[in-house]
């Protein structure tokens, strides 16, 4: 399936049990690190368990039109040869980065201090997505950006051939914002310090000390103070990528609303940015347990068990743990619409620049369902009646967000009326196995054309 190409409705059918091993992806967000950082080390970084996701191919592509090798084994290890920092070519071709803002966003930030122009573009989702967040930053070290009107793609970035060092404090809790700065920061001299208030996820910072560079974080008054020394040598890296708690969130949430279900979900990381939903979970009363918990390449890593959870109670969702979630709120809104009273979603207007606007995406399709929701700028409301309350039997839209199509057909798996999304081809970006993975555990999902 492609993001790219035609329109694929899919379906999904109220099913029996669902039951067995779900074996989910490589993380994409240390997916598309391990490729930038390896691109920018000296010599040959080796990475297996890669998510091979439209989204993450981009960058893979991205890194080889700024001169890095980058091959994939016949049995899918991938090999990086970097041309260090400070080592990017001009591309001789604009970069189109998909649906992809982590790509785009960390890409621009890694060229931006680079004596090179680039010109960037992606998908018609990604092109509507502000990248100013990134830009104003940017320009701080001396990088100059012109877009479209409102800081859109297409957008040319002409790199710093002098850049200065910076201390930035992101304005809105994003990983992607943090991460462009470091990046940037590499081929700056001196120390660059990024401060944030709220943690986000933290796989940059993991994963330049990993790779050699001197970088430390400080919890202070003001927030998280992230430095890092500039201009270091970038040692490859033997890297295996952990499966993406994000995509896990599928197959876990599908088994807490289908009647009798029981599903292992291995090796997922759990770092604690990260982690958020499935606490949430708990809170609400799933039965999710952590078995055989344990630490690969620096992060850890759990088995994840769930079982059918009829009794599942409405919470409120802390807004401090947004940042920790904030990919997996759309399927949490199916898991409430199946628990009983109300959840409330608090401190997430980020939602509404992701791949789509998330709350008007799964409100809009969620109510065509059935389901009472609520909604306001920076919040959600969702009103459960317990399991097997929704009656389904309505056409949603995926608005190119792969996470709303997935969060559709999740909620088809135990609703009256089957449910479709009138596009599953965005699923492809992040978890391109997610039909046969969910057809072998015994779910009914498929597509329709
Ligand atoms: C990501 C950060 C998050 C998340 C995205 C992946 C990353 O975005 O939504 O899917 O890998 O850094 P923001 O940083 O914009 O919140």
């Amino acid at each position: 399936m492609s993001g790219h190409g035609t329109p694929i409705p899919m379906i999904s059918t109220p099913c029996g049990p669902l039951s067995g091993v779900a074996e989910v992806p490589g993380d994409k967000s240390i997916s598309h690190r391990s490729l930038i950082l390896g691109a920018m080390a000296v010599g040959e970084t080796v990475v297996t368990g890669l998510l091979e996701g439209e989204d993450v191919l981009d960058t893979a592509k991205a890194m080889r039109a700024f001169g890095a090798e980058v091959i994939r084994d016949d049995d899918g290890t991938w090999h990086v040869h970097g041309v260090g920092v400070g080592g990017f070519a001009e591309p001789d071709q604009v970069i189109d980065c998909g649906n992809s803002g982590t790509g785009v966003r960390l890409i621009m930030g890694a060229a931006a201090t680079s004596p090179i122009s680039v010109t960037y573009t992606g998908d018609a989702s990604l092109n509507k997505r502000p990248m100013a967040r990134v830009t104003d930053p940017l320009a701080l070290f001396g990088c100059q950006a012109v877009g479209r009107s409102g800081g859109r793609l297409p957008m040319t970035l002409v790199g710093a051939a002098e850049p200065v060092p910076v201390r930035y404090q992101v304005p809105v809790p994003s990983a992607q914002v943090k991460s462009a700065v470091l990046l940037a920061g590499l081929c700056a001299p001196g120390q660059t310090v990024v401060i944030e208030k709220e943690a986000t996820r933290d796989h940059t910072e993991r994963m330049l000390a990993g790779f050699g560079a001197e970088i430390t974080t400080e919890e202070t008054d003001e927030g998280r103070v992230i430095t890092l020394t500039g201009q270091p040598e970038l040692t490859p890296q033997v890297i295996a990528v952990p499966r993406d708690p994000s995509s896990a969130a599928f197959p876990v949430c599908a088994a807490l609303i289908t009647p009798g279900s029981d599903v292992l979900v291995p090796g997922i990381g759990l770092n604690p940015t990260r982690a958020g939903l499935f606490t949430t979970l708990q809170e609400m009363g799933a039965d999710l347990t952590y078995e055989n918990q344990r630490e690969e390449g620096g992060e850890p890593v759990a088995d994840l068990r769930a079982k059918y959870s009829p009794d599942m109670k409405g919470i409120d969702v802390p807004p401090a743990r947004a940042a920790s979630m904030i990919d997996e709120y759309p399927v949490l809104s199916v898991v409430a619409a199946n628990a009983t009273g109300v959840t409330n979603m608090t401190g997430v207007k980020e939602l509404r620049v992701k791949e789509s606007d998330r709350i008007e995406a799964m409100a809009t399709g969620l109510r065509a369902c059935g389901v009472t929701v609520e909604d306001g700028p920076d919040w959600w409301r969702v009103t459960g009646q317990g399991p097997g309350t929704v009656s389904g039997g309505a056409t949603c839209a995926s608005h190119l967000d792969h996470r709303i199509a997935m969060s559709f057909m999740v909620l088809g798996m135990s609703t009256r009326q089957p449910v479709r999304v009138d596009d599953g081809t965005p699923i492809a970006t992040s978890f391109p196995i997610f039909e046969p993975l969910m057809a072998q555990l015994g779910a009914d999902v498929r597509r329709e054309a």
